[in-house]
């Protein structure tokens, strides 16, 4: 009898192991037998901005288009480690996916930093064409050597221009100014040739520190200067165009190998679209933004081009790390791109 028993225990126990794994599962994958895969996806843009928008219907189109099993949630306004700290998760194999400036990846592989340098671009085709030529291809492939996947470069947020109180026509204007720059060589060796005092700090701190006097103004596109909010402290936009407000989105390799195909392809198609998407409504919003910060006592002014242009030409020769020729190479791109 105690024999029958023990048997039987032992059968309810094997009963409720096989029970549970089957839960575990079926929690762990979706109806259609693909594993589910849970990805945060780190950005400095606050919620109220367009690419933090844009990236919010990526997520749910992969979602949704994934049958679940890919869900993509997206921590805006740096809520995670954003800049260097995010590129670090997605270099260590975490489920992660960073969106931030092209030069983040430039720490990895330093020409990245030269394809977004100073005064490049007339346009967001230019840089657009420049991101699917054969010169920007070998850089992503170098990523991936590094461990990096490079999804897309193309999450345009606009030109940067200066905003202070101050009217800037010349760099000499600049003289003596604490700028506010995101904490990147790239935009030091910029705002330096461009005659100012760059300070890095990280946007969140923006607005108290010019508040307090830490900085005199930043350089941001329309995009960010409306977004945050931050005409509210500085209301003189000088029109400089330094640099093109792009950023780059990448995962871990590892990571990406490990998702199925169908599933790649799902998320690189969705982020492809998305792009196109962000920038098309960036265009648009871009106009309309400009009107609304006129109307919020902001004025634009013109700059003296080419004594910026002619400052900023010294940052190409800046960098030990980029490789020789490189900024010759991305003039032949360019030059090639604008015959077309
Ligand atoms: O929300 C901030 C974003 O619009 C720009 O950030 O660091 O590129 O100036 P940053």
């Amino acid at each position: 009898m105690r024999k029958v028993f023990k048997m039987l225990a032992l059968l309810i126990a094997a009963t409720m192991l096989f029970v549970s794994c089957g839960k575990k599962e079926e929690a762990a994958t979706t109806e259609s037998g693909e594993k589910k895969v849970v990805i945060k996806l780190s950005t400095k843009f606050v919620q109220d901005e367009q690419t933090s928008k844009s990236l919010v219907r990526v997520a749910e189109k992969i979602k949704e288009r994934s049958n679940g099993s890919v869900e993509i949630q997206v921590y805006s306004g740096g809520q995670l480690p954003i800049g260097k700290d995010s590129m670090e998760q997605v270099a260590n194999n975490a489920n992660w996916i960073s969106v931030d400036g092209l030069n983040f990846i430039g720490d990895y592989v330093p020409d990245f930093n030269a394809i977004n340098g100073p005064m490049l671009y007339k346009n967001f085709d230019e840089y657009l064409a420049m991101t699917q030529s054969d010169l920007v291809k070998k850089l992503k492939s170098k990523a991936g050597e590094k461990g990096i996947k490079v999804l897309s470069l193309d999450y345009l947020f606009g030109f940067r221009s200066m905003l202070t109180d101050k009217v800037i026509k010349t760099p000499a204007d600049l003289k003596g100014l604490k700028i506010r720059v995101p904490n990147s060589q790239l935009y030091m060796y910029t705002l330096e040739a461009m005659g100012a005092n760059p300070t890095p700090l990280p946007f969140t701190e923006v607005y108290s520190g010019i508040q307090q006097g830490v900085v005199d103004g930043l350089e941001g596109s329309l995009m960010t200067i409306y977004g945050t909010k931050i005409y509210e402290v500085r209301k003189n936009i000088s029109l400089t165009n330094h640099l093109l407000g792009v950023s780059a989105v990448s995962i871990s390799k590892t990571v990406w190998e490990g998702l199925s195909e169908n599933q790649r392809t799902i998320i690189q198609e969705e982020f492809d679209a998305g792009a196109k998407y962000n920038n098309d409504v960036t265009v648009e919003l871009q106009t309309e933004y400009k009107v609304k910060l006129e109307e919020s006592g902001v004025k634009f002014n013109e700059v003296y081009l080419p004594s910026f242009n002619a400052e900023t030409a010294k940052v190409f020769s800046k960098f030990p790390k980029w490789t020789p020729g490189i900024y010759d190479e991305i003039q032949k791109e360019l030059k090639a791109i604008r015959a077309k």
